[in-house]
Order: structure tokens, then sequence, then C-alpha cells
């Protein structure tokens, strides 16, 4: 049984999506929770409903893209709870707010922008906390990457070139501070269905997520969340360094897998794709 009694934890991004799911299981298996958020309301609320539940949260306005805001999370985590074990580095910048584009249409701002928001803030949150978790002893980082990190989404150049140096930052954390307890791994989802994603992306894409994923089933949050907690975890003691892919087995498979390859030879193939509605 996980239990973080004692703990506490910071999640940025924490107020919707994978974050708040992720906040929500850490609260309730016992820790403090920091929720790191730009959208005050929606933190606000999932700070109530939280505590409406008896369980132990707070919300501090933080954009991931401005440092100090980094910086202030984590010291209202250890002002308001006395230290941090667990550093959940979960907000990514969407692409409504930072476009991205291939390459010969890229600018340097879009560029910059995107990394600023998925690479650059995981390494402030990691700088800025692993300070207070030498102090406690340890603690464990765990950052969320996404499968553009590890195949082309030809139009998200930015964001899987960040996403590709989240891994690279994990591993250098492992090991640069692993003699002092500290343990730093990344989850890496494919499609998520969160309610960003329900209401912005177009029932085909949703389809097509599911006509590609070999297991009948697209990721809720909590399906990612779990494994940022297993990987938060004394469960997950050996762990570091690592990225652990979390797609229902999408990028496991060959582009001609074999229902399409059956299609191919006319043969039937009677298993269907996971129902979306
Ligand atoms: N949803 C997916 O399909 C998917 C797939 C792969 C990876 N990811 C990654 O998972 C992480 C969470 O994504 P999600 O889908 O749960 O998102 P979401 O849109 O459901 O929630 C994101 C949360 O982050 C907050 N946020 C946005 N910009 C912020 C900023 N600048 N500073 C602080 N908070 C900010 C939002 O207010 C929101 O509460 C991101 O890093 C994303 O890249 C998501």
């Amino acid at each position: 049984m996980i239990r973080f009694k004692d703990k506490v934890a910071i999640v940025t991004g924490g107020a919707a999506g994978i974050g708040a799911a992720t906040a929500r299981i850490f609260a309730e298996l016992g820790a403090a929770v920091v929720i790191a958020d730009v959208d005050a309301a929606a933190a606000s609320a999932l700070v109530d409903a939280l505590r409406r539940d008896g369980l132990d949260a707070s919300f501090v306005l933080t954009d991931v893209l401005v440092e100090e805001d980094i910086k202030a999370a984590i010291e209202h985590a250890v002002s308001t709870y006395g230290g941090l074990d667990i550093l959940h580095n979960n907000a990514g910048i969407p692409r409504t707010r930072a476009p991205d584009a291939e390459v010969s249409d890229m600018t340097v701002d879009m560029w910059r922008m995107t990394l600023d928001g998925n690479l650059t803030s995981v390494m402030l949150g990691c700088k800025y906390a692993i300070p207070h978790m030498r102090r406690r002893g340890g603690g464990a980082i765990v950052n969320t990457s996404s499968g553009g990190a590890l195949a082309a989404t030809v139009d998200l150049t930015a964001y899987s070139a960040a996403k590709a140096g989240v891994h690279a930052l994990t591993r250098e954390v492992a090991v640069a501070y692993g003699r002092d307890n500290i343990r730093c791994n990344a989850v890496v989802p494919g499609a998520v269905l969160t309610a960003r994603g329900r209401a912005t992306l177009p029932p085909e894409v949703l389809q097509m997520f599911a006509d590609e994923t070999p297991l009948p089933y697209l990721a809720e949050p909590e399906d990612i969340a779990s494994i940022a907690v297993f990987l938060a975890s004394d469960h997950a003691k050996m762990i570091t360094g690592q990225a652990i892919l979390a797609d229902g087995g999408m990028l496991s498979k060959l582009p001609y897998w074999s229902s399409k390859l059956r299609a191919a030879r006319g043969e039937e193939f009677d298993r269907s794709a996971a129902d979306i509605s």
C-alpha cells in the first residue's frame, strides 16, 4: 500500500488534467499537496474540493514560464508545510499559448517559448526543489514528458524537442543527485482523454488515436497519475533516471501493424478499437 504520510508534494499544472489527478491521489494517500497553476479559479476549486474531503491541499498562483513564480511555489510549499519531498513537474504549455510548427515555419520566439514552458520550467523546478529535498534527506521528482519525445509528430517540433530534453534532464538529475537520495524519473503519456483534449480535439482525431492504440482503451488522466504517484513512492525506490512510456502500446508496434497488414491482405481483423464516445 503506497502511503505519503507526512510527505509534502507540489504539482505544477495541478489544477486540471493529469496534474489534478496526481494531486488528488497524493492527497488521498496522505500527502500535503501544493497545486502550482496559472489557472486560479480551477486550482481554488480543486483545493476546496480536496479540503471538503478532509485532505490537505493549498494553491499557489504559478506561471511556469516565470522563474520567480516557480521559486515562490517551492518556497510556499516549504514555508507552509515545513519541507518538500515530491515534485511533479507536470505543467506543459499548450499549443494555444505557444504555437508550434515544422522547422521551415519555425520562429525563434515560438521555439523559445515552447522550450521555456516545457523544458526550462522543469529544470527550474528541479533547481529550486533539490536544496530542500537534500535538507530533508531525499526526495522524488517526476517529470511529465510525451510520446512526442520518442517519435516525430511533424508539426509539434519544438514541443517534441523539449520533451526529449526532459528525458536527458531526468537522467542528469538522477545521476547528479542520486547520492543525495533524490530520484528523478519521467512518465511518458501517449494520448490522454483530459477534459481539454475531449473539448478541443475533433472526434476523428480521438478515433485515430483509438485506432492506432493496441489496447482497447485510451488513457484517462488517472491512468497517468497512478504511474507518477508510483514513481514518487518508495515502491519505486530502485527506479531513477527512467522515462516510463504509458501509451497503451501505440509506439510499440510497427507502422504496418497487424490490423492494417491484415486489411491489406483482405483479411478480417475483428478486434475493435476503443470506444471514445
Ligand atoms: N493530454 C495528453 O494527451 C498529453 C499527452 C502527452 C503529454 N502530456 C503532457 O502532460 C502534461 C499535462 O497535460 P494535460 O493534458 O493534463 O493538460 P491540461 O490542459 O488538462 O491541464 C494542464 C494544467 O496546466 C496548467 N498550465 C498551463 N500552462 C501553465 C503555466 N504556464 N504555468 C502553470 N500551469 C499551467 C493549466 O492551467 C492546467 O491546469 C503536460 O506536460 C503535457 O505536455 C499530455
